[in-house]
């Protein structure tokens, strides 16, 4: 099964993304993550992404869909992937068509997460994550159990994003009502869109999620 989570800066895609490679062994795509990742490596990548992500503005559609298709690749055919973040413009829609069908795969699900813009703004500028593992946290939704100590590894260092600022994030919010927004109708013209509230409690998103991919009814 590959499916795409889609919504807003802070809709709670990576969160999502992370339960159903616990739960179900699926993997998760982020071209967010893969960029930040060759950000942190000095590739040639990363030096053309660093300054884009910086001031909330989209990498070029080429970069990503080339990251999307090298790391499929190195997946074995039969893994169900989430794809986090990608596609977020019409022309890399349809690269991610071309990439899929290039091997045999099938896109099943789009499911939008369905949020408020204000609410998002707290959401992104309270986030946080373990500088050690990666789990991620909130300084008001879901704090560590033991203060400063990541409930999953036990680390002390914890890192916040360069593009969690506020000025960012309605950057990174225009960007997405104007060129990420719009691909919705090429999939509800293939009646695979489903829409999830993300405004609810993290669990209860996860359970609607859940039996979007089961086939259950809503
Ligand atoms: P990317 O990393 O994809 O960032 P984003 O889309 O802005 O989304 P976020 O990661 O900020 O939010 P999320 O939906 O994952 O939310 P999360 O689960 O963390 O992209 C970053 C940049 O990279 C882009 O700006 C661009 O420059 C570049 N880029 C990436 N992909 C690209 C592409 N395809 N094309 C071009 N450029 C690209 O949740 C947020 C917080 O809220 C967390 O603290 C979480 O704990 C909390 N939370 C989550 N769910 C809930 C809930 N239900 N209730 C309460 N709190 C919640
Ligand atoms: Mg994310
Ligand atoms: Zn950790």
């Amino acid at each position: 099964m590959n499916i795409i989570l889609l919504g807003p800066p802070g809709a709670g895609k990576g969160t999502q993304a992370s339960r159903l490679v616990e739960q179900r062994g699926m993997v998760q795509l982020s071209t967010g993550d893969m960029l930040r990742a060759a950000v942190k490596a000095g590739t040639p990548v990363g030096l053309q992404a660093k300054a884009l992500m910086e001031s909330g503005a989209l990498v070029p559609d080429e970069v990503v869909s080339g990251i999307i298709g090298e790391a499929l690749d190195a997946l074995a055919p039969e893994t169900g992937v989430i794809f986090d973040g990608y596609p977020r413009t019409e022309a890399q829609a349809h690269s991610l068509d071309t990439i899929l069908s290039d091997r045999s795969r099938t896109l099943d699900h789009v499911i939008e997460l369905e949020v408020d813009e204000d609410a998002l703004v707290e959401r992104i500028t309270g986030r946080f994550t373990c500088g050690t593992c990666g789990a991620g946290y909130h300084d008001l939704f879901h704090k560590p159990k033991v203060e400063n100590t990541c409930d999953k590894c036990g680390g002390h260092e914890f890192k916040r994003r360069p593009d969690d600022n506020e000025d960012t994030v309605r950057t990174r919010m225009a960007e997405y009502r104007a060129k990420t927004a719009p691909i919705l109708p090429i999939y509800e013209a293939r009646a695979i869109v489903s829409r999830v509230d993300g405004m609810a409690d993290m669990g209860d998103v996860s359970a609607s999620i859940a039996a979007i991919l089961d086939g259950e009814p809503a």
